[in-house]
């Protein structure tokens, strides 16, 4: 796809819009909300998991109205294909201390839960006082994580998405809604 053919993407394909900016964005306002209240006096630390969540991370960070603070961690599994490689990399490790801190992980998708699971055993090491897991989007039926994510914005169905921080192939990142992906736009 060119960029032009992007804009069109964009502009006339609605039917293709899963979630729209303005769901996209209440609900974002309520994860915010409802993180603020069970982590109020907690000053809990957000790891943004990069890239995908940085757009996510960064409207919910705003969103949370208590004291918090944000690090980033940088794993791959998908290369440039639509499914996972089945194998976690970590391209960039945590830098902040995590030992004794409120932690919450801030992820874009779920989908096998590999990554997940991955980020889990990482953080587990490090001894944080508690653990928790956001998910802007969960992909219905398709997680095999033998733990509860504790904030999820949407469930999906099975389908490949971008937009609002999702890529396909490193595109599409900056489209403001989220959008189903089909072979025919490829
Ligand atoms: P998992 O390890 O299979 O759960 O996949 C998690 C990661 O793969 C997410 O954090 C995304 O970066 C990426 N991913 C999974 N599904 C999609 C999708 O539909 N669109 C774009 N990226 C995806
Ligand atoms: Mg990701």
């Amino acid at each position: 796809m060119t960029s032009e053919q992007t804009h069109v993407f964009i502009k006339n394909d609605n039917a293709r819009v899963l979630l729209s900016e303005q769901e996209i964005k209440q609900k974002v306002q309520e994860l915010g909300a409802k993180i603020s209240e069970d982590y109020a006096g907690m000053c809990p630390i957000l790891i943004g998991v990069l890239n995908g969540s940085f757009i996510f991370c960064a409207d919910l960070f705003r969103a949370i109205t208590i004291d918090c603070e944000i690090d980033f961690i940088k794993i791959s599994s998908y290369g440039e294909a639509m499914e996972t490689s089945g194998v976690v990399k970590l391209k960039k490790d945590i830098d902040a201390h995590l030992q004794d801190r409120h932690v919450l992980v801030v992820e874009d998708i779920v989908d096998s839960g590999l990554s997940v699971n991955y980020l889990r055993k990482r953080m587990e090491r490090v001894k944080p006082k508690s653990l928790g897991f956001v998910s802007l989007l969960l992909k219905e039926g398709a997680a095999q994580t033998d733990f509860k994510i504790d904030y999820i914005g949407f469930s999906i169905p099975n389908h490949f998405v971008v937009g609002y921080g999702l890529d396909y192939a490193q595109r599409f990142r900056n489209l403001p809604a989220v959008y189903l992906m089909d072979e025919q736009v490829l």
